[in-house]
C-alpha cells in the first residue's frame, strides 16, 4: 500500500485529528494487515457465525447515541474473506437488534440491497443473521440496525447514578458474549479484526472507545477512533459520559468523572511503573497508550482489559493503593488475553490463568515479595471456598459451558487453579527459565486466539520436551483435566498472615482484647485476612466489640466492608444492617454484591431484607448483574 493511500484513508478515518499513541504505527492501514493464522477455526458452541467459511476482517462502525430512548442506532460495514467461488451466506451473532436493511458492496462505493433472515432468538445466544452474499466480488456487508433499551452489553445511566450527577452515561461491557446486542458480529473470540468507529453523541458529554482515542479533537460531538491490531469483537467497548482526563505518566492517564478524577489519578499514579514491569519481565507493551476509565459504581466488574483502555469500578479507590492489584491484572491482560486470546470461552483459563499469575509477578516487582504473596494467599482462599462449593464439572479448567452462559464460568477456577498451575511449572523449571518461555508464548502467539490443546502442544515443545524428568513430576493433565486440585499444587505461604493467624487466635479465646490488636501496622490484606479467620459462628457480641474498637461498620474500604457486612449478615448484628443495605444499593460490582445477597437469602427475615433492598437497587444495577441476582433473590 502506497504510504500516500494510506496517509488519505488515516485522514479521512481521523479527520485530520493528532494522533495521540506516537507508538502505533500508520501502516499497515485498518482491515489490510495481513493476517498469519497459526490455529484453525474450532467449533464455538457460543456463536451462530461461521468464520471457516466466511471471515469478517474489519468493521467500520457508525452510531449517534441517543440516550432519551436508551438506543444505538448506525450501522456497520464488515469487510469480509472468503474463498473463490463460495456461495456460502455470511452469519452474524445478534442479540435484540433490530436490523433495518442489509446490503451488500464490491468495495467500489456502490451498495446494493441483500437478502437476510434474523433467526429466532435464543435466551442465552440471541439470533443469527444470515446474509445471503451474491456471489462474485462482493467484499463488504453493511447492516443498518439499531439497538434495544434492554441490550445485555449496555447500560444506561440517569444523572443521578454517576458521581457528578449531572449528565447521563452509558457503557458497554461486551465480554463474554454481549458485543452482538449492540454489534452484529462474529463474536466468538477466535475472530479477530480491527475497526474504525464514528460516534455521534449530545452535548454535555463525551465518546471514549478502547481504541486509539482523542477525546479532546472532537467535531460537533462527533468522536473517531481506529484500532489498528486486530482484536477479538469481546473487546470492543465505548463508553459516552460527563469525563475529564488526567495524565498520570507519558503514555498513561484516567478519564473519570470531573468529581473523582484527582483521587483516582492519585491511586493508580503507579500505572507507568507496572507497565515497565510487565515490560522487562514479558517483552514490549505493543498497544501504545494504557489509560484508565473509572466507571459509575454500578460496573458489574472489578475491571475490564478493554485494550488501551481498561475499564474499572471506582470501588477500587481506597485512597491507599491497596487495591490496586485490579490494575496489575487488567494491565496484565495487554499479554495474556488480549495478545495472546482464548479460542473459545471452554479456553477462558488461558485469559484469566497467566493473568492472575502475570498479576502477582507485577506486583511483586512494584510493591514487593511480601504484598504479592499476601494476595496470593487471599486467592487460594478464594479458591478453596468455590470449590468447596461447585459442581465437579466446573473444578475443571478446561471447563465443558455447552448450553451454559459462559459468564458461569466466571469463578476462581480458571483464575486461581489456572495460576497455581502456572506457579508449578515455574518453581519447577525455576524463574528464568520459565520466563522466558512466557515471553517466547506471547511472541509466539501474538495477535492470536489460541485453544488449550495448542497451549499444551507448545508447552511440550519448548518447555517440557527438555528436562523429561522434571515434566514427569507436572500432572498436566490432572491440572487442565481434573476436578480439584492436583496433590503436588503449590502452597502458597505468607509469614505477614502467620502473624494475623496467632493474634486472632488470642483474640478470639480472649487472651489480649482488640486494643492490642497492633492495627496501626496493618495493610487492607492483613485486615481481610484477620476478618476472614474468624469462625463462621462469631456472635454479634464479639463484631460488637470490634465494632467499638475499630468502627467497621463505617469503613471506607470496599474489600473490608464487604467482608465485614457478610459476617454482620451471618451474625445478625443489627447495627451493621444499615450500612448493609447503603452497600447494596450504591454499588452494582456483582463480585462485592452477590454473596451479600446469598449471605442475606438464607434465613427467612433475611430474604425478606434483601427483596426489600433489592427492589431499590435493582434498578441501578447492570443487567448483567440483574441476570446473576434474579434468581438468588426470587424477586422480578
Ligand atoms: N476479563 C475479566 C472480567 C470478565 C470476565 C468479564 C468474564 C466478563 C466475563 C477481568 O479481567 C477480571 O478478571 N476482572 C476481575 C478483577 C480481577 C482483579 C480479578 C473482576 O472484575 O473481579
Ligand atoms: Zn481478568
Amino acid at each position: 500500500m502506497k504510504l500516500v493511500a494510506v496517509m488519505l484513508l488515516l485522514a479521512l478515518i481521523g479527520g485530520c485529528r493528532p494522533v495521540l499513541s506516537p507508538t502505533v504505527q500508520p501502516d499497515p492501514a485498518p482491515g489490510e494487515r495481513m493476517q498469519t493464522n497459526k490455529s484453525a477455526i474450532v467449533s464455538d458452541v457460543h456463536s451462530y457465525s461461521n468464520p471457516q467459511k466466511v471471515r469478517v476482517r474489519h468493521v467500520d462502525l457508525d452510531w449517534t447515541v441517543h440516550f432519551d430512548h436508551k438506543v444505538m442506532r448506525g450501522h456497520a460495514d464488515l469487510l469480509i474473506e472468503r474463498p473463490a467461488g463460495s456461495s456460502d451466506p455470511l452469519i452474524l451473532d445478534t442479540r435484540d437488534l433490530t436490523i433495518v436493511t442489509v446490503s451488500t458492496s464490491s468495495g467500489d462505493g456502490s451498495w446494493s440491497p441483500a437478502e437476510f433472515t434474523l433467526g429466532t432468538p435464543d435466551k442465552l445466544l440471541g439470533a443469527p443473521l444470515t446474509i445471503t452474499l451474491p456471489s462474485g466480488s462482493v467484499k463488504r456487508v453493511r447492516v443498518e440496525y439499531e439497538t434495544s433499551p434492554g441490550a445485555s452489553g449496555l447500560q444506561w445511566m440517569e444523572p443521578s447514578q454517576t458521581a457528578g450527577r449531572k449528565s447521563p452515561f452509558m457503557f458497554t461491557q461486551s465480554q463474554a458474549i454481549h458485543a452482538r446486542s449492540w454489534i452484529p458480529v462474529q463474536d466468538s473470540p477466535q475472530v479477530r479484526l480491527t475497526y474504525t468507529a464514528k460516534v455521534r453523541v449530545p452535548p454535555g458529554v463525551i465518546a471514549v472507545m478502547s481504541a486509539e482515542n482523542n477525546p479532546r479533537t472532537s467535531q460537533g460531538g462527533e468522536y473517531s477512533f481506529v484500532m489498528r491490531q486486530p482484536i477479538p469483537a469481546y473487546l470492543i467497548a465505548l463508553a459516552v459520559g460527563d469525563l475529564a482526563f488526567r495524565a498520570t505518566g507519558p503514555r498513561t492517564g484516567i478519564y473519570a468523572d470531573p468529581t473523582i478524577v484527582e483521587s483516582a489519578a492519585a491511586e493508580f499514579a503507579d500505572t507507568e511503573a507496572m507497565i515497565k514491569a510487565t515490560e522487562s519481565l514479558y517483552g514490549p507493551y505493543r498497544w501504545g497508550r494504557y489509560d484508565l476509565l473509572v466507571l459509575p459504581p454500578s460496573f458489574p466488574f472489578g475491571g475490564m482489559e478493554n485494550p488501551v483502555l481498561t475499564f474499572a469500578t471506582p470501588t477500587v479507590i481506597a485512597g491507599d493503593r491497596s487495591l490496586v492489584s485490579l490494575v496489575s491484572h487488567e494491565l496484565a491482560h495487554s499479554w495474556s488475553g488480549n495478545l495472546v486470546t482464548n479460542a473459545t470461552w471452554r479456553d477462558f483459563w488461558l485469559n484469566e490463568g497467566f493473568t492472575v499469575y502475570l498479576e502477582r509477578r507485577i506486583l511483586e516487582v512494584v510493591y514487593g515479595a511480601r504484598r504479592a504473596r499476601m494476595e496470593a494467599v487471599l486467592g487460594r482462599r478464594d479458591l478453596d471456598s468455590d470449590l468447596a462449593k461447585l459442581d465437579d464439572r466446573d473444578e475443571i479448567l478446561y471447563v465443558d459451558l455447552a448450553g451454559r452462559d459462559p459468564d458461569d464460568g466466571f469463578t476462581h477456577v480458571p483464575y486461581e487453579k489456572g495460576a497455581l498451575f502456572l506457579l508449578q511449572l515455574e518453581q519447577t523449571f525455576g524463574r528464568d527459565r520459565f520466563d522466558r518461555f512466557l515471553r517466547g508464548y506471547f511472541d509466539h502467539f501474538a495477535f492470536q486466539s489460541i485453544t488449550t490443546a495448542d497451549f499444551v502442544t507448545y508447552l511440550r515443545a519448548n518447555l517440557l520436551n527438555e528436562r523429561p524428568e522434571l515434566a514427569a513430576t507436572i500432572p498436566l493433565d490432572e491440572w487442565i483435566y481434573g476436578t480439584a486440585l492436583p496433590a503436588s499444587a503449590p502452597r502458597v505461604t505468607s509469614d505477614a498472615f502467620t502473624t494475623v493467624e496467632q493474634l486472632s487466635a488470642r483474640w478470639l479465646s480472649r487472651e489480649i482484647q482488640s486494643a492490642a490488636l497492633p492495627v496501626k501496622e496493618w495493610t487492607t490484606h492483613e485486615w481481610l485476612h484477620f476478618l476472614s479467620s474468624m469462625p463462621k459462628d462469631l456472635s454479634a457480641d464479639r463484631m460488637a466489640e470490634l465494632d467499638a474498637a475499630f468502627k467497621l461498620t463505617s469503613v471506607g474500604n470496599s474489600e473490608i466492608a464487604h467482608q465485614w457486612l457478610l459476617m454482620a449478615i451471618r451474625a445478625g448484628y443489627e447495627p451493621a444492617y444499615a450500612r448493609v443495605e447503603e452497600y447494596l444499593v450504591s454499588i452494582g460490582r456483582r463480585k462485592l454484591i452477590k454473596p451479600l445477597y446469598e449471605e442475606l437469602v438464607k434465613s427467612p427475615a433475611g430474604r425478606d431484607r434483601a427483596q426489600a433492598i433489592y427492589r431499590k437497587a435493582r434498578p441501578g444495577y447492570h443487567p448483567i448483574a440483574v441476570t446473576t441476582l434474579d434468581p438468588i433473590v426470587g424477586l422480578k
